[in-house]
């Protein structure tokens, strides 16, 4: 796969990848990312009759989380690039059987919302893939109300470690370039605090927590392949390629298991800041 700088070329990249895996992304084996959404809306609070932006809201995990929390009065905006995962987030907002979220493609990068206008706004792992992601943060204080507050999530650079390595070695080996994860720009908790601070925020509360679990077997972490980013760089291999590096990679992970199962590592940054009231 050619790195590009180009951001819409960058951008359609991400939704292929995430149009593809929309349908099997809310498998047990990814249970991190309502874990996630849950433990972040504990850390944001927001309160009945709050009106929420969720931006890369995906299938809807911290979007359905928050608008269980603002209930009365209070209404979820919810955008994504991707139409797959927003038609998989509708679809588990429906089975929730809640009334007050909206979704709409849109770019991070470009909102389209009134000014002064959002208590809080969320992203679950989504900073990381915006080709800008400072000018994008600075730009969510405009549809901000004065003293609102933003919360996100990013990857620690030990997430899936071991597999994750083993995998970028095995796609390598079969002579296919890995390019550097997205998740790796917000990996630190000193660079998570450093973009919010020069984006204009203030404040800043950067923590992290490990979210991990055992997977029963190997053949949960290949659901983690097949349902995520890293099923577009797999794409890069012919089907028989595919199916050789799978066997190879999972016979390789398989020996990582206890008793247990197998650890799935998921320590998790959850950055928190406000608008300045004036
Ligand atoms: C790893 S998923 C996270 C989804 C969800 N927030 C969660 O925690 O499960 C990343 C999402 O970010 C979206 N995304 C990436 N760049 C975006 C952008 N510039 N604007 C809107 N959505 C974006 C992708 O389409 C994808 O649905």
């Amino acid at each position: 796969m050619s790195e590009t700088t180009d951001p819409q070329t960058i951008k359609s990249r991400i939704t292929r990848t995430f149009d593809l895996i929309a349908e099997g992304y809310d498998n047990p084996s990814q249970r991190f990312f309502p874990f996630a959404a849950d433990y972040m809306m504990a850390l944001a609070k927001p309160v009945p009759g709050e009106r929420v932006l969720d931006v890369a809201t995906g299938t809807g995990m911290a979007a359905i989380a928050a608008a269980q929390a603002i209930t009365p009065g209070g209404r979820v905006q919810a955008i994504d690039l991707s139409e797959n995962m927003l038609a998989k987030a509708q679809r588990n907002v429906s089975k929730h059987a809640l009334a007050n979220v909206d979704f709409h493609v849109m770019d991070a990068e470009a909102l389209e919302f009134r000014s002064d206008y959002f208590d809080l706004i969320s992203c679950a792992f989504g900073v990381f893939f915006f080709t800008d992601a400072q000018r994008a943060l600075k730009s969510w204080l405009r549809v901000l109300k004065p003293g609102g507050r933003i919360i996100f999530s990013s990857f620690r650079p030990n997430v899936f470690h071991p597999m994750a390595g083993w995998f970028r070695e095995a796609i390598e080996a079969a002579g296919v370039p890995f390019p550097e994860p997205a998740w790796l720009r917000l990996a630190e908790t000193d660079l998570c605090r450093q973009l919010v601070e020069e984006a204009g925020y203030c404040q800043v509360q950067v923590s992290s927590k490990q979210l991990g679990y055992h997977l029963a077997s190997e053949n949960d972490w290949w659901e983690i392949i097949w349902n995520s980013g890293f099923r577009g760089i797999l794409n890069a291999l012919k089907p028989e390629q595919q199916t050789t590096l799978r066997e190879q990679h999972l016979a390789q992970v398989a020996e990582l298991k206890t008793a247990d199962g197998l650890w799935l590592d998921v320590e998790v940054i959850f950055t928190q800041a406000q608008k300045p009231v004036s």
